[in-house]
């Protein structure tokens, strides 16, 4: 069997021990996305029962986390379907989400206590950083420094632990895979925030132009603010922050970002970044497929 759909029957495996109806259900219906993280920590551990259980742990707390994050985020689809906030409610994702994160960590504490430690860590982080996402969202926020700590915090720690982790099992060297990982994570995190005003929901499998709508000044939103000289164009996108945006209104922040090269260069951080992260494993013997792992999270359509 194909290495990735071991993984999603590992994680059905897990389910199924809680002998729960309703969780099994629930993750019945629940579809699954990319799996690059279980796809980074195959490229870095190679492929075996301790990496193929690791990524299904981390696959299961990335799923966990969504199922919180559009709750949090007060979207309608993921991954291509209705998401299960919308389907069935709220209350019923949390608790899921919940279901999933304590099922991911009872065999974590068995699988080996330095990964564990660090993956538990990671999520601390995670949760953080989705509470700072929300707190960033009241107002208007301008620092990129903020903005860079809180997509650490949410997005590249966890990206950064399972590099980190494969790295502790295949004996190679951990600080290497943890900047690899950072950095990547950053990227990644970025290369999302643009395909929110770049792609439709139709190819996204989730809610587009969202973030903007739900208070996120994201990477491209920053960067145009920053460059926009006119004091009155200031002012329109300060007044479209937070609120449901018209047709025109859409047309005009995109023609912005094109104009003001918020966009591209809102790109050109991400690979940037994603050079940074190649540069930490340069030396490594699989360099090549690290490699080819960045190109995989950053040029991407979804
Ligand atoms: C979405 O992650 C949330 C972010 C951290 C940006 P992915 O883009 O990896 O989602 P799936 O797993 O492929 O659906
Ligand atoms: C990342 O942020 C979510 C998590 C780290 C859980 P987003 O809110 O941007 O993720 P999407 O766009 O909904 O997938
Ligand atoms: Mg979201
Ligand atoms: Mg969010
Ligand atoms: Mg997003």
């Amino acid at each position: 069997m194909e290495e990735l759909a071991q993984v999603k029957e590992k994680i059905k495996d897990f389910i199924l021990e809680l002998e729960d109806k309703k969780s099994i259900e629930l993750f019945d219906y629940l579809a699954f996305g990319k799996m690059l993280r279980a796809k980074l920590i195959f490229k870095i551990a190679g492929f075996n029962k301790t990496s193929l259980e690791l990524s299904a742990i981390i696959e299961m707390i990335h799923a966990a986390s969504l199922l919180h994050d559009d709750v949090i985020d007060e979207a309608n689809t993921r991954r291509g379907q209705e998401s299960i906030n919308s389907k069935y409610d709220n209350k019923t994702a949390i608790m899921f989400g919940d279901i999933l994160y304590s099922k991911a960590f009872s065999k974590l504490a068995l699988l080996n206590q330095e990964i564990a430690n660090i993956v538990a860590n990671a999520v601390s982080l995670l949760s953080m950083g989705e509470l700072q996402d929300v707190e960033l969202s009241k107002k208007f926020n301008n620092s990129y420094d903020l903005y860079l700590e809180m997509i650490y915090n949410k997005t590249a720690s966890l990206i950064e632990a399972s590099a980190k982790s494969a790295a502790i099992l295949a004996k190679k060297n951990i600080q290497n895979f943890a900047l690899y990982g950072k950095n990547l994570g950053l990227a990644f995190q970025m290369i999302d925030d643009i395909l929110d005003i770049t792609q439709d929901s139709q190819t996204l499998g989730k809610p587009a132009l969202l973030d903007f709508v739900e208070g996120k000044v994201t990477v491209p939103y920053l960067f145009l603010w920053q460059r926009l000289e006119d004091k009155e164009d200031k002012k329109i996108l300060e007044n479209l922050f937070k609120k449901p945006l018209e047709q025109k209104e859409q047309t005009w922040i995109k023609q912005k970002m094109q104009t003001s090269k918020a966009l591209v260069d809102s790109i050109n951080l991400a690979k940037k970044l994603g050079l940074e992260a190649k540069e930490a494993i340069k030396d490594e013997p699989n360099a090549k497929d690290l490699g080819e792992i960045i190109l995989a999270m950053i040029d991407r359509d979804f």
